[in-house]
């Protein structure tokens, strides 16, 4: 396996929204088909990573949004959220060409810290029941399955998910 890469973590500031939101296509595209459909994945890419969305989260004092860079590029970016009481990890998305070498689990452990900080006991996600790798991927950084749920997001779709929770 590879070792772990050297990563450097900063916060999105707005100049960058534009990157953030290439960046999040280039991954979904690589990720969801075969999970969920096309349609699916533009109108989450819209609702979740279009510039004014992106800049409105900036500017909400309960979230949290970092990026991952390896020797100058950007890799990857975790967003973290306080949501309904609870400290939520809502978006964790690593390039392909950098996948599997740690800056997942780096992010993970920086927004687990926040946490902490702010005293959750606790940290949550929610993952497509498909997304296998990703699962593994939380299970292996002490995340727990606590329940699964099928949320409407509007035009039609629903997410159909595990909340997972990493015990801090
Ligand atoms: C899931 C994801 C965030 C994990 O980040 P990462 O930097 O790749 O993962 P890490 O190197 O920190 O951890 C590696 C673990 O993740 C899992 N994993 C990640 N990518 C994998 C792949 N392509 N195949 C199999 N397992 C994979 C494995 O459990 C792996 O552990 P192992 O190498 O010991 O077997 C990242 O792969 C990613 O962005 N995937 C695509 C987008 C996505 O699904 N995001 C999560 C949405 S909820």
């Amino acid at each position: 396996m590879n070792s772990n890469l050297k990563i450097e973590i900063k916060p999105v500031t707005p100049p960058e929204v534009p990157a953030i939101s290439a960046l999040a296509r280039e991954i979904w595209q690589a990720t969801y088909p075969g999970i969920i459909t096309q349609e699916q994945i533009d109108f989450m890419l819209e609702q979740r990573y279009g510039h004014e969305r992106l800049y409105d989260d900036l500017e909400d004092a309960h979230k949290w949004l970092d990026q991952a860079f390896h020797a100058g590029r950007r890799v990857g970016f975790a967003f973290s959220e306080e949501y309904k009481g609870e400290f939520k990890l809502d978006k964790l998305y690593i390039h392909p060409d950098v996948q599997r070498r740690g800056v997942g689990g780096q992010l993970i452990e920086h927004v687990a810290a926040r946490a902490k900080k702010l005293g959750y006991p606790c940290v949550i996600l929610q993952v497509n029941k498909r997304n296998v790798n990703a699962i593994n991927s939380y299970k292996k950084y002490g995340f727990a399955v606590r329940t699964s749920t099928v949320d409407d997001i509007g035009g039609g779709f629903v997410m159909d998910d595990y909340v997972m929770e990493k015990k801090l």
